[in-house]
């Protein structure tokens, strides 16, 4: 089986570029590519999508797919797959993220740091949202101080296209109660 779909990933990441290129690195940026999940999501099969791209590490152990990088490291397209009532660590990423959801669902929850970034050890928090994300919907963040947030997958676990500025690295791990900040885990991405 090859990739099945009417929006390619070609296409995708010509559009994601495009709204990079038009709208920077704002907020309009995020939105929009938001609805580039949504739209690729809708119109491809999305079982197709794990014989295309290569093996990828997600933080859930689970497998997951690389699926596309875009040109001088602006961005990276994965699919990732997490496993029912588990979450992720509360953590921060270089940059901004959107979540596509294609199965199952998340409570989604983000941060913005409240203090002025310049502790390596320790974040003050504040919520910014906490909801949940069903099939069909995105959730996203956006540059920092927004650039925290913990995916919390529901009893059906949750299957989902992950796009992230840069190549998505985690800068941080943060302890919700404490704000004390550690070393993410590796994720060789
Ligand atoms: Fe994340």
């Amino acid at each position: 089986m090859a990739f099945n779909g009417l929006y390619t990933l070609e296409e995708f990441g010509e559009d994601v570029g495009a709204a990079l290129d038009v709208w920077g690195d704002s907020m309009e940026a995020v939105l929009n590519m938001g609805q580039l999940v949504q739209r690729f999501i809708g119109e491809n099969d999305t079982k197709s999508l794990w014989t295309i791209g290569e093996p990828a590490k997600i933080s859930s152990g689970l497998p997951g797919r690389k699926l596309l990088d875009g040109p001088d490291g602006r961005f990276r397209l994965l699919l990732a797959e997490y496993a029912p009532d588990t979450a992720t660590a509360v953590h921060s990423h270089e940059g901004w993220v959107v979540i596509g959801i294609i199965e199952g669902s998340e409570r989604y929850t983000s941060w913005r740091r409240v203090d002025d970034g310049s502790n390596d050890t320790h974040a003050d928090l504040e919520v910014v949202q906490d909801h949940h994300i069903m099939p069909g919907e995105f959730g996203y963040l956006y540059n920092e101080p927004f650039n925290v947030h913990r995916q919390a997958a529901e009893e059906k676990g949750a299957l989902e296209l992950v796009l992230m500025k840069g190549r998505g690295q985690r800068l941080n791990h943060i302890d919700e109660a404490t704000g004390d900040c550690s070393a993410p885990i590796e994720l060789n991405r």
